[in-house]
């Protein structure tokens, strides 16, 4: 998709998505935590802005997605949508907070939404929670679904591992993934799963499909920013690095530690005069 210059900004909703797929056009999409992280891939013309449930592992220091909570979702995804005017917010339901019921599903998809602002939600799972999804698009909440490596499911499946090898899973993988489209999902992010299954996928969908160590072939691609933006010390096969944005912010820490410690900063024009 392309993007908008800002002076004629138009929302991307949830049918530009789709009508992107029937144009062969390529959805792009990263995840954003804070409002000035937001705005500049919101003006740089990303579609779907994710604040996703990574959250817990990549801001907040914890082990994995599965500790962050639904009040920690809402404070981060209200930041996002106060500095995003064109891409789609969508913001993760957190593990715990509607696999119970539909019930469940809806009062926390509720609150994320009344709360924070964000246009749309997504959750984790296939056939097992195709009545959530149900309860939510029938009741008007725009949700993106997630299959393959789900991580909120990492324990489950012994590790960060890749999913729908052999033609089992993949059968698998596809009938879920038809269920979720059957509950209304206006896309589904696909992890860690062989490149010709992302393409059968894709291939049998009319909604969008969104990669992430997916392959080529999905309609779009999502990656978690500080991945794609070399922050982290370590950051996986999948994803490609297009700045080094952790040598750029170390060399700049250690230039400024050793300034203050030298005097010469702050230097005169850092200074107010009387
Ligand atoms: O939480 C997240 O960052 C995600 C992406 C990996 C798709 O769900």
């Amino acid at each position: 998709m392309t993007s908008q210059t800002p002076e004629a900004v138009h929302p991307v909703r949830t049918h530009h998505l789709r009508q992107a797929k029937e144009r062969g056009e390529r959805i792009t999409m990263l995840t954003a935590y804070d409002a000035m992280v937001a705005q500049i891939f919101d003006q740089a013309g990303t579609d779907v802005l994710l604040v996703g449930d990574s959250l817990s592992n990549v801001v907040l220091g914890r082990p994995d997605t599965l500790a962050v909570t639904l009040d920690e979702m809402i404070h981060h995804a209200r930041a996002v949508v106060a500095a995003t005017r064109r891409a789609l917010v969508v913001t993760d339901l957190p593990f715990g907070s509607y696999e119970a019921s539909p019930e469940q599903a809806m009062a926390s998809a509720v609150r994320l939404i009344k709360e924070s602002g964000t246009r749309a939600v997504k959750l984790e799972g296939g056939r097992r929670v195709a009545a959530q999804v149900e309860l939510l698009t029938s009741s008007g909440i725009p949700v993106m679904g997630h299959l393959g490596f789900t991580p909120q499911s990492e324990h489950a499946f012994g590790g960060k591992r890749v999913q729908g090898r052999g033609p089992e899973a993949a059968d698998a993988l596809c009938d879920d993934a038809m269920a979720l489209q059957e509950a209304g999902v206006f896309a589904v992010v696909i992890e860690m799963v062989p490149a010709s299954l992302a393409q059968r996928v894709t291939e049998i969908l009319d909604v969008p499909t969104i990669g992430i160590g997916a392959g080529p072939y999905c309609d779009g691609q999502v990656l978690v920013w500080q991945d794609m933006a070399g922050l982290g010390d370590w950051s996986p096969r999948f994803a490609k690095r297009y700045a080094d944005l952790r040598g750029a912010l170390d060399g700049a820490v250690r230039r400024y530690t050793d300034e203050v410690r030298r005097g010469t900063f702050p230097g005169p024009e850092h200074s107010f005069a009387e």
